[in-house]
């Protein structure tokens, strides 16, 4: 399973691509805000400067709703360098969009993903990636996990190429469902990834084999 990490923050993906696991990056215009990046100049350079950083892919949103408008500014952002994905919401227009620009070879995340059909509908559109939002069903009560475990069988069924991003992942218990699921890809928080490596048997242990070390030395 791919990893994302899903911020706008450029000390956190550096440290996620430090640690030799980063797959790619997925922002949105609230994690844009977060960081006090705003007006689209400052915008792209941001998605420029996160590219530099890491190897993989980086989905960059559109912000309009129509297809003309989204099919403008995903140009914009595809040239910016080829490892931009396009990041498309899951209305009508940005379904005629995905198809769009899935025809010319550009790679596309059709996000907002809250249900099998809508998954259906991106994957038929020829979407790179679709992004089921996990966190925010559970948020209202609803299985998350149970939506990407669909997703999976349905894409298995007729073999789409389309790669499951499991989204609003919040924390590493979503992380290692997700992989059980067979999700292609997670995107989560810094710390959704960093949470994997602790575990106190492997702080115990180490430190009983240095303290054994030093008494052999
Ligand atoms: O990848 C989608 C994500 O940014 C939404 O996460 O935690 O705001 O639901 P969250």
């Amino acid at each position: 399973m791919k990893f994302f990490i899903d911020t706008a923050n450029l000390e956190e993906i550096a440290e996620a691509q430090a640690l030799g696991v980063l797959d790619g990056v997925t922002t949105n215009p609230s994690l844009m805000a977060k960081e006090g990046i705003t007006g689209a100049d400052n915008i792209l350079n941001h998605y420029k400067k996160i590219c530099d950083i890491v190897e993989g892919d980086v989905s960059a949103e559109v912000i309009a709703t129509d297809f003309e408008g989204m099919v403008k500014q995903g140009e914009e952002l595809a040239a910016l360098n080829p490892q931009i994905v396009v990041k498309l919401p899951m209305i009508a227009d940005g379904v005629k969009a995905c198809k769009y620009f899935s025809d010319k070879g550009i790679k596309t995340n059709v996000t907002l993903v809250f249900s099998v059909g809508q998954a259906l509908l991106a994957a038929k559109a020829g979407a790179t990636y679709v992004s089921p939002f996990l966190g925010r069903l559970d948020d209202i009560s609803t299985d998350g996990l149970h939506l990407i475990s669909e997703i999976r069988q349905v894409y298995d069924n007729y073999g789409f190429e389309t790669q499951i991003l499991s989204a609003s992942v919040r924390h590493t218990m979503h992380v290692i469902n997700c992989a059980k699921i067979g999700s292609d890809v997670m995107t989560g928080p810094l710390s959704s990834i960093t949470g994997l490596l602790k575990h106190p048997l492997t702080d115990s242990g180490l430190a009983k084999f240095l303290e054994d070390y030093k008494k052999g030395n």
